[in-house]
């Protein structure tokens, strides 16, 4: 049930990273992939690695705050998955954010992923083919951490985004869902958690360790997919069970 022959997906944020990941793990399940990002030449190296697994990956250059490199991006034949992945998180106390990373961080993880939702849906509608949208939120949108005020503020947003898209768009059998990963380790991170307040923060997980990509390819087929065809608004956590951690 979650083989994607045949079906075309876009993976935002795609040249590093959990979107690199994505989109292998798609083109190994059989879509054709269009990897989009802002940084083309890391776009090559992930269109490199899906080829060389016998997948096929095409690259677009896009930048989810340009409502134009979003246009173009979706232009043409309608995608019929969406990995809508791409984010930054910029730290720093509240007090001392300056206002253009407050908007910097809304306008890529939230306004971005409004952006890319509505102009592949707006394919979906014209083409009157259905799809699935899969937002990427994090558990910092439904519990806090420290310094993440505006990240948590947008991947909340994304949270109940999907859930507003998914009942508008039901009726043009367009799922969308949120996918909230826990703390997963990419290249990026992996010196902070070898570092002892990284170990700490590991401590705190239930399961007591930090979840690899792999533990995520599961929870992403089945809302790309048609086993999870009667899912629209849901809302996924994969985190080692750290949104259930003791008080
Ligand atoms: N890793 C985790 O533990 C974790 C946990 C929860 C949620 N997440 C979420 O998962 C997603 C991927 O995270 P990651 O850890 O893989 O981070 P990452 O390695 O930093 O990747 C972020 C990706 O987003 C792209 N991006 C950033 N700004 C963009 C823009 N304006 N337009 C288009 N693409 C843009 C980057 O590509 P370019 O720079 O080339 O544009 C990059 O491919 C994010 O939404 C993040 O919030 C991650």
């Amino acid at each position: 049930m979650t083989d994607l022959t045949g079906r075309r997906a876009l993976v935002t944020g795609a040249s590093s990273g959990l979107g690199r990941h994505f989109a292998q793990v798609l083109a190994a399940a059989g879509a054709e992939v269009t990897v989009a990002a802002r940084r083309t030449d890391a776009l090559a190296e992930t269109v490199a690695l899906v080829t060389a697994q016998g997948g096929r990956a095409l690259p677009v250059a896009l930048d989810v705050t340009s409502p134009e490199s979003v246009a173009a991006a979706c232009a043409g034949a309608p995608f019929d998955i969406v990995i809508n992945n791409a984010g930054i998180a910029l730290d720093g106390p509240a007090l001392k954010m300056p206002d253009a990373d407050w908007s910097r961080v809304i306008d890529t993880d939230l306004s971005g992923v409004f952006r890319v939702a509505q102009a592949a849906a707006a394919r979906m509608v014209a083409e009157k083919v259905g799809g699935s949208i899969v937002n990427v939120a994090s558990i910092v949108g439904l519990r806090v951490a420290g310094n993440l005020s505006a990240y948590a503020a947008a991947k909340a947003g994304v949270i109940q985004l999907s859930k507003a898209l998914a009942l508008e768009w039901a009726r043009n059998g367009i799922r969308v869902n949120a996918l909230c990963p826990g703390y997963i380790e990419t290249p990026l991170n992996a010196e902070f958690f070898a570092s002892e307040p990284g170990q700490a923060l590991i401590r705190r997980i239930p399961q007591r360790r930090l979840g690899q990509m792999r533990d995520l390819d599961g929870p992403l087929l089945l809302l790309a997919s048609e086993a999870g065809a009667y899912m629209t608004g849901s809302v996924i956590a994969v985190d080692g069970g750290h949104l259930v951690s003791s008080l």
